[in-house]
């Protein structure tokens, strides 16, 4: 077997350690990434500006493994499990939150290795934990996919740049590029490029956690309804590009108000191509009405907050760093709390 030099820390991965350790960074979107204009060259339908989450971190290791590793995980998973089909004909092992995934799951993620290495005889084991509910609307799909990316980076010894990872990332899942850059980062539908966007306001998140649960429709399935089908689809494009170049002058004037307000909007719209696809459907549950009436109540009340939400039930609140104790104590008398500021990277 390989000989293993665990280091400790975030990035482990020394010349010739066959293991490595990554940590990523969920993020939030303040204008909203929703539909594809071209699935295959992944351009999205609209530019998009993410808050990147100090507190809401995906942990991924990964290292080379051989026939003889997937046999011995495959039956063990078997005996435990009885099911056999789940897991046949699997070329990696990848184990989210502790649990080995089926070779559907799998094959997703093989695929994104695929962009790193020669060919499927380089086999590898991802063992990957989400310190934030999966697949709930919490975003765990942007730090889970720019992990594994980071990881395969430093075990095939790539050394590419953020910006080239953030665009190898986008074919993984396309919000988890923006993961790459921080405090805040765009996404531009026209040049394609992925990038900081400067500004003096130190953002922060309250996320209120109203439903843990798997969402029914993925992100990815729920934005491809929405362009083929809402009536709304094409303003969405339109005021999206407006709100895109908006969002970027009240970030570079540091104005958090219409940072806020244009977030609630962008939300909003994002949300309303869902109503308006056929079939309607909705990622909102009662709660979630709740929740934003809460914030607006509280704005009414002079507090600065203001709520998005993304393909699930769940609120986020923005918020300014000096704000974020405060704001949380009153959150938190009411919700289950993911409290975070934004990170540098
Ligand atoms: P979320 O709202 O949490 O981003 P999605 O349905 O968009 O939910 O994405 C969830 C999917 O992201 C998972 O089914 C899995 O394929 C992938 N994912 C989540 N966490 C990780 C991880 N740590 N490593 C690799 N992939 C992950
Ligand atoms: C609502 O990045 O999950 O969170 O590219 O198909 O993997 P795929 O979709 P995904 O979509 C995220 C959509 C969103 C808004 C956003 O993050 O901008």
């Amino acid at each position: 077997m390989w000989s293993r030099e665990y280091l400790g820390g975030e990035n482990l991965i020394k010349k010739g350690v066959k293991m490595v350790k990554v940590k990523s960074y969920a993020n939030i979107a303040i204008v909203k990434y929703w539909g594809k204009k071209d699935a295959e060259k992944m351009i999205p339908s609209t530019s998009s500006i993410s808050l990147t989450l100090n507190d809401m971190f995906t942990e991924t290791e990964m290292e080379f493994i051989n026939d003889e590793d997937i046999k011995i995980a495959v039956e063990k998973e078997i005996k435990s499990e009885n099911c056999k089909d789940k897991f046949g004909d699997m070329t990696d092992l990848f184990y989210l939150n502790g649990e080995l995934q089926d070779s559907v799951h799998t094959e997703k993620i093989s695929k994104v290795v695929d962009l790193f290495r020669k060919n499927r005889s380089q086999k590898v084991k991802i063992s990957t934990t989400n310190n934030m509910p999966t697949a709930a609307g919490l975003s765990s799909s942007s730090s889970g996919l720019s992990a594994v990316i980071k990881a395969c980076n430093e075990l095939f010894g790539k050394s590419y740049t953020q910006s080239e990872l953030a665009q190898i990332s986008k074919f993984g899942s396309g919000s988890s590029s923006r993961s790459f850059f921080g405090p805040v980062a765009a996404w531009d539908k026209d040049t394609g490029e992925i990038y900081e966007v400067k500004t003096d306001l130190r953002l922060a998140m309250i996320v209120l956690v109203l439903n843990e649960n798997k969402k029914e429709i993925s992100s990815r399935n729920g934005m491809e309804l929405c362009a083929k089908t809402s009536t709304y689809f094409d303003e969405w494009v339109k005021q999206s590009e407006i709100d895109f170049i908006n969002m970027k002058k009240y970030l570079a004037e540091n104005d958090f108000e219409k940072v806020g307000t244009l977030t609630e909007e962008n939300a909003l719209r994002m949300h309303k191509t869902i109503e308006t696809a056929n079939p309607p459907f909705t990622y909102f549950n009662e709660k979630t009405y709740e929740a934003m009436d809460f914030v607006k109540n509280l704005r009414n009340n002079g507090e600065k907050c203001y709520f998005t939400m993304d393909a699930g039930p769940n609120v986020k609140v923005l918020c300014l760093e000096e704000d974020l104790e405060k704001l949380a104590g009153i959150f938190e008398e009411k919700y289950k709390i993911i409290v975070s500021k934004t990170v540098k990277l």
